[in-house]
């Protein structure tokens, strides 16, 4: 079993290149599935993610090569089959686009329920009435969502829940129905703009990503593209916090800064200096940190995937801070181990009441999902003395070379095998 280990204190200093979008290639790679033609996909962020993808598009017949530098080129020609079985699904939660994708492609899918991080009910319910709407029929019957349709007709489909999956899901489906779909309170994140992106350099017609109205004129074929993933969010976001919590001077690069308004915000509002450049920011923290409110929202509010690493900035805010989380009904199962460190954080229903501390004490603790993970990297980063993190199959597989990167930045962690 491996552990990160990391003795804090040390301040941040330099900088650090993003990789690609984590959810931008989950997504990606499956929809890739529908190409007639061989799609090469740039930027690819190396996370277990993406190679459990990767495997299970093989399994499925494609022709994949990951290059060294992070190209995969992905050939679905001879894909020859629709089925993707719980082993090959069940570590990742974005497994579910393999649904859109192999209905696009076989009007037909069986693809087992997905796994992924565990933070309360996680339903499809919204992703099965798409794929219904568009006239599949769908039975869920030991574990496997199994699905076929005659032909996909285009539909008006309008989401009871701002879902950045169903969004997805029902998008990529749809540029193989017939006719025009019309997905209304859609979800508006990055990724979702990424995926129609890529979609139309296959040939798609989709227009409106990144808004809540989403139109896909379907086309009777896809062919294969060259595309270049947008870079994550997430992770910026992550080193960022990162950068203010180690009373830092950091430039997180290769980002896109709109993506990240919401933080900054946050963080100018704390005390930190933040500089924008046309692919960058620069966090500058002298430590002394003011509380704040923060409430997770669908983009572009404060997104619920930086929660956990700003629960652990705020711990050693000078007073009070309230998190409320908005996305998720049981997002804070990781304040347990942030304790351990000696955060002073209460938790009630979807809101954590944070009371600043003077100092954080190094611990033992264990990551309860990815970005639970990264919150404990960086309430590690701050405390006195070693912080010896274990699972962290969780971090790896969402973060690239997350110590490589955090060494160079100045801090010392290591990777341990014991
Ligand atoms: C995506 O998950 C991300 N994953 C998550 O990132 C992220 O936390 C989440 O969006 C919210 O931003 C990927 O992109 C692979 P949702 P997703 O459907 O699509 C409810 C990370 O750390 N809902 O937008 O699964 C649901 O219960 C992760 O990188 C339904 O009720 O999230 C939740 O309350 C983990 N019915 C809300 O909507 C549905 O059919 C938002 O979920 C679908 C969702």
């Amino acid at each position: 079993m491996e552990h990160l280990i990391i003795t804090g204190q040390k301040k941040l200093e330099g900088s650090v290149y993003i990789s690609g979008a984590k959810n931008a290639a989950v997504a990606i790679i499956p929809a890739a599935i529908m190409a007639n033609g061989i799609c090469t996909i740039e930027n690819l962020p190396c996370i277990e993610d993406v190679a459990c993808l990767v495997d299970t598009l093989k399994q499925l017949g494609a022709k994949c090569d990951l290059s060294e530098k992070n190209i995969l080129t992905i050939d679905s020609t001879n894909i020859n089959s629709y089925t993707a079985t719980y082993e090959s699904v069940r570590k990742i939660r974005a497994s579910y686009y393999l649904m859109g994708a192999l209905l696009g492609r076989f009007k037909k899918a069986e693809v087992a329920l997905p796994g992924g991080c565990n933070f309360g009910t996680r339903p499809i319910d919204q992703h099965i009435r798409g794929f219904k709407a568009l006239g599949a029929e769908i039975t869920i019957e030991h574990g496997m969502v199994k699905m076929s349709a005659k032909k996909l007709v285009g539909a008006p489909i309008y989401l009871d829940v701002v879902s950045v999956g169903a969004t997805i899901n029902i998008m990529i489906a749809a540029c193989m129905a017939e006719g025009v779909t019309i997905i209304e309170n859609a979800a508006k994140e990055p990724h979702i703009v990424d995926t129609a992106n890529f979609l139309n350099m296959l040939g798609a017609k989709i227009k409106g990503a990144g808004t809540d109205v989403i139109k896909i004129t379907g086309v009777e074929e896809l062919h294969g593209a060259e595309y270049m993933i947008i870079p994550d969010q997430i992770e910026a976001g992550t080193y960022m916090i990162a950068a203010a919590i180690s009373s830092g001077d950091v430039t997180v690069k290769n980002i896109i800064p709109k993506h990240m308004e919401s933080l900054s915000a946050k963080l100018r509002e704390m005390g930190c200096n933040i500089f924008e450049g046309d692919d960058s920011i620069r966090v500058v923290s002298n430590g002394n940190l003011t509380p704040t409110n923060v409430k997770t929202m669908a983009y572009p509010g404060f997104p619920t995937d930086l929660q956990p690493q700003m629960t652990a900035l705020l711990s050693i805010a000078k007073g009070t801070s309230l998190l409320t989380e908005n996305v998720w009904d049981n997002r804070f199962q990781y304040v347990n181990e942030l304790k351990r460190i000696g955060c002073n954080i209460t938790v009630e229903g979807r809101m954590a009441v944070i009371e600043g501390v003077s100092e954080l004490t190094g611990a033992e603790v264990n990551a309860t999902d990815l970005r639970a993970g990264a919150a404990l990297v960086i309430a590690g980063l701050a405390a006195i003395g070693s912080t010896k993190i274990g699972n962290i199959k969780y971090i790896d597989r969402g973060y690239e070379k997350i110590e490589q990167k955090l060494s160079a930045l100045g801090a010392n962690i290591v990777r341990s095998a014991e």
